[in-house]
């Protein structure tokens, strides 16, 4: 019975190994060698530079560390190593097919060590390794995304990013959103997760007391951010804290990064805002962020007979009928096109299209405890970086659940992000 649900666990990892896979080729797909060495940020590395980073991460943990290998292509240590070189020294790449060649050579050696390998002793980090070939993923997805607005802007077009997608999926209600809000009784949650796809900082679920509040059905659509913007949002000092009116003289904007003046965007929730940005919105409608656990709890918790979902629908695995995610959409798409993904309590769009900004600071749950290395989670709860929830129409589905937690300092406003509103 033992070594049957061993093989289950491992054809389960294979699969999980080779679909992210194919997903990673995918956005490689049609890149010129200019896109893959370009820095579109001082703040991000080239998209080839994480592509070889998922195979020398892969090596690292699973034939280096595991199988007690020696590295497949040592040559590639300074390069693709997390922390060797600064990421402006990141552009003299090899090309892609060479890249392939490295993935492809270690991804090799990884399969045949699946065979063999104690996989009921190493479930946990071939599953962080799935997860960290994901995230670099989804970085490289709006990377991409960045670079193609540039090249738009320059263009001087309204096209690709800024068009929603042909295959995007209509609104339920043609009537416009508006912020309608879930009341949430006070009482106890789970939060957090032990299973085995649970990253450190997921770890460990434990009972969380929550007084009543109320958490909007859906985010924030740019057709609501748009009211903000239009009386003077930007250059009123009244709905800004005193940091987020610092970052804002800093960065001089007056519109979300991925904004578009086309109106068929007005139903799908607005994205690539700070979190500075976020909190002053909330302000001006008086409300205010959630907290992450006011997220979780809203995502999670089915109260009627205490349990805990691993997504809001259940327990499905995430597909294009539930949330928009793993770039099958490659675009946001309105709040509402997703009604079989809706949590118990009744709020729509949790999980994929945009991150969504949460008030906490990324901090450690109790029992925390480092894995695979401190550099994953520990080294940033430095009470600077904001807990983000729900992923984005590039997270892979691997990456998404309820528990999931991501990570960024409240003045990004490059990743997929934008919020919903509390009180
Ligand atoms: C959690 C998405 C912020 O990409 O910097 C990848 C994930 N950590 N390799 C990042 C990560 C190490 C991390 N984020
Ligand atoms: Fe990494």
């Amino acid at each position: 019975m033992i070594s049957k649900s061993i093989q289950s666990c491992r054809e389960a990892i294979y699969r999980d190994l080779q679909q992210c896979r194919s997903g990673t080729f995918k956005l490689f797909a049609d890149i010129d060698y200019d896109t893959f060495c370009r820095q579109a940020h001082p703040d991000f590395s080239p998209v080839g530079w994480h592509l070889g980073h998922i195979a020398y991460t892969e090596d690292l943990w699973l034939l280096q560390r595991c199988a007690g290998l020696e590295p497949v292509f040592p040559q590639y240590h300074q390069l693709f190593a997390a922390d060797i070189l600064p990421k402006k020294q990141r552009v003299f790449l090899p090309a892609l097919p060479e890249v392939e060649l490295y993935l492809d050579a270690v991804r090799k050696k990884v399969l045949d060590y699946l065979e063999v390998a104690p996989i009921d002793e190493q479930e946990r980090l071939w599953r962080f390794i799935i997860q960290h070939e994901s995230q670099h993923c989804e970085t490289v997805a709006f990377v991409l995304q960045m670079q193609r607005k540039k090249e738009e802007g320059r263009r001087k077009k309204e096209e690709g990013i800024l068009m929603p997608n042909a295959q995007c999926p209509m609104p339920n209600a043609q009537c416009p959103i508006t912020d309608s809000a879930i009341e949430i009784p006070a009482g106890e949650f789970y939060m957090g997760s032990d299973a085995a796809e649970a990253l450190d900082n997921e770890r460990s679920r434990h009972l969380c007391y929550l007084e009543a509040y109320s958490i909007d059905r859906y985010p924030v659509t740019c057709r609501q951010y748009r009211d903000f913007m239009e009386s003077g949002g930007y250059q009123n000092h009244d709905w800004w804290s005193a940091g987020g009116w610092k970052w804002l003289q800093g960065e001089a904007v007056s519109q979300p990064l991925y904004w578009s003046e086309n109106q068929a965007f007005n139903n799908h929730p607005v994205c690539g805002v700070s979190w500075y940005e976020a909190e002053a919105y909330c302000n001006f409608i008086g409300k205010r962020l959630p907290s992450e656990a006011e997220w979780e709890k809203a995502a999670s918790w089915e109260a009627t007979n205490q349990t805990y979902r691993i997504y809001p629908w259940g327990e499905e695995p995430p597909n294009g009928r539930l949330c928009n995610h793993g770039n099958n959409i490659a675009n946001t798409s309105p709040v509402d096109a997703f009604p079989k993904g809706a949590s118990a309590i009744g709020c729509w769009d949790m999980l994929g299209n945009v991150w969504e900004w949460t008030a906490s600071t990324f901090d450690a749950y109790p029992g925390f405890e480092s894995y695979p290395y401190r550099g994953y989670s520990q080294v940033y709860f430095d009470g600077e970086h904001r807990v983000l929830k729900g992923g984005s129409w590039a997270t892979f589905p691997q990456a998404l659940r309820s528990s999931f937690r991501n990570w960024y300092y409240p003045g990004v406003r490059q990743i997929i992000a934008g919020f919903r509103c509390a009180k």
